[in-house]
């Protein structure tokens, strides 16, 4: 309530065209027993981003806009039911924060992430692959740099059920899919020059490089960040991640780490792509 009051605003709005940098509260519960909504002290990550920004420790994304897909998306089956993946959106959550750090101005297309954005970052929601499309071609002309780190889904139910599928009285139901459109594939086919296109996949054993080099080529695109999900201590929900990038040029493997320290390495890369 004290955030919220006309007065607090006021004051907050007058510091800020002061040029005092101040962060939104973090929200959930709060100290007044039974109290919940904006007002916490912002989480540590966000305060450390802040300040980093701030200080520009390490500027080399300033005045750059970067666009980040992250999480999975979901096709309905029927209202309650849907094909989904086990993307939880750490990876495009790190990566997003990380370009923030570096002083982009990011946009953050969510799908299903269940993640708090960063602070500084716009946020966009989705939920179906069709969903990503249209939010990705309003953005895109904008981006300079475009991070596809969702799981957006290959193919949908064709004709999901209006009404939900019941056990009684129904025989079992078969569920047609149909094709999704490529939607990296799509932006490649109209990127213009100077703007950096990086997919990413997660590919499940046996040459996974090779099979991340073919979708470098078959996308149009300039990096493929490839992880091997048949190693159990990586990817999806874990924290740590291995990861390889394939560029025209070259392979290169990142040493195993946090996602944060993969997201900065991986950045490392696009803005050297990006020169
Ligand atoms: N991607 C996309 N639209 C889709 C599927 C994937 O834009 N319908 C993007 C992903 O966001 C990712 C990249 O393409 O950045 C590689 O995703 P992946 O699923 O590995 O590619 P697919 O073309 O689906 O390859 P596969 O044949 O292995 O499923």
């Amino acid at each position: 309530r004290m955030w919220e009051a006309a007065a607090t605003a006021a004051n907050v709005a007058t510091l800020r065209e002061r040029g005092v940098n101040v962060l939104e509260p973090g929200e959930g519960q709060l100290a007044s027993r039974g109290e919940r909504g904006p007002g916490r002290l912002p989480e540590p990550e966000a305060v450390l981003t802040a300040i980093e920004a701030a200080v520009g420790a390490t500027a080399d994304l300033a005045d750059r806009r970067v666009l980040v897909t992250a999480g999975g998306t979901r096709e309905p089956i029927d209202p309650v039911r849907f094909i989904g993946n086990r993307s939880s959106g750490r990876m495009g959550v790190a990566l997003a924060e990380a370009a923030a750090r570096r002083g982009a101005a990011v946009t953050l297309i969510a799908a299903n992430v269940a993640l708090p954005a960063p602070a500084a970052v716009e946020r966009i929601d989705v939920t179906s692959a069709a969903e990503l499309e249209a939010a990705t071609a309003r953005e895109f002309a904008a981006a300079d740099v475009l991070l596809m780190a969702a799981a957006v889904a290959d193919f949908r139910p064709a004709d999901p059920s209006a009404a939900k599928f019941a056990r009684e009285g129904e025989a079992t139901p078969t569920v047609e899919l149909e094709a999704t459109a490529d939607v990296l594939a799509g932006l490649a086919g109209r990127r213009r020059d100077g703007q950096v296109l990086v997919g990413f996949a997660a590919e499940h054993g046996g040459d996974y490089v090779a099979r991340a080099r073919d979708k470098l080529e078959r996308k149009g695109v300039d990096a493929i960040v490839v992880n091997d999900v048949s190693d159990p201590s990586i990817g999806f929900e874990s924290t740590e991640n291995e990861v390889t990038v394939v560029t025209a040029a070259e392979d290169s493997r990142l040493p195993r780490g946090s996602k944060r320290e993969l997201a900065d390495a991986i950045l490392d890369r696009v803005v050297a792509l990006h020169r």
